[in-house]
């Protein structure tokens, strides 16, 4: 596997273990998920190309380094993917955006998908899926499966939370694909809910 990139900076711990408290508010918990996704986009997004482009200063010409945002897109796992998707897109506004709808069952766990749309051209584009729980990997799994018939140029996968079993799941599925993290749990229970974790991301984020 390309790895799972734990990103342990005392900032996004604060914000992650902040979160994770039951008594925190919808509101506090999506303007955490946002600020959060935005400290881990620095990381995620380390690699990313950058072109010289001629700049005109107050003083003088010089060349400096810009990114592409066309060339990045932020695949958001509806719902709980769009607290990240949020934080990404303030710090790269220009980003193209693909949102995929897919469900657990709750009683099979198996993923179902009742929604795709994503940018055109995605062999010219890397992409970044996001959605805060890496559980089963189902849902994942079944994102990265989808995504990889229109043949991307990269992809790379962001949650907030994973566990050992969602890591392994995604490692013999996707071995290509690395995953970024803040935290990877102890386990999953048998609901398939990380533990300690932090409940149910979509719930907490939209406060249904
Ligand atoms: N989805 C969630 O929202 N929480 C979990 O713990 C697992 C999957």
């Amino acid at each position: 596997m390309s790895g799972v990139h734990v990103i342990d900076h005392p900032l996004v711990q604060h914000k992650l273990n902040t979160m994770r408290r039951k008594d925190a508010s919808t509101n506090t918990f999506r303007r955490l998920v946002e600020e959060l996704s935005a400290l881990m986009a620095y990381e995620v997004l380390r690699d990313i190309p950058l072109h010289e482009v001629q700049i005109e200063t107050p003083l003088e010409t010089m060349t400096g380094q810009l990114i592409d945002g066309k060339k990045l897109v932020f695949v958001s796992i509806l719902r709980a993917g769009n607290g990240i998707l949020d934080g990404m897109l303030s710090v790269v506004p220009s980003a193209r955006v693909g949102h995929i709808g897919i469900y657990r069952d709750p009683k099979t766990l198996v993923a179902v998908e009742y929604y795709f749309k994503v940018p055109k051209d995605l062999q010219e584009r890397d992409v970044v899926v996001v959605d805060p729980m890496l559980a089963t990997g189902h849902t994942a799994i079944a994102a990265v499966d989808r995504l990889k018939e229109c043949a991307p140029r990269s992809i790379k996968f962001v949650c907030l939370l994973t566990c050992p079993e969602g890591l392994a799941a995604m490692q013999e599925a996707h071995p290509d694909v690395p995953v970024y993290a803040a935290a990877v749990d102890r386990e999953l229970n048998e609901h398939g809910y990380i533990v300690p974790g932090l409940g149910d991301a979509g719930d907490r984020i939209f406060g249904t």
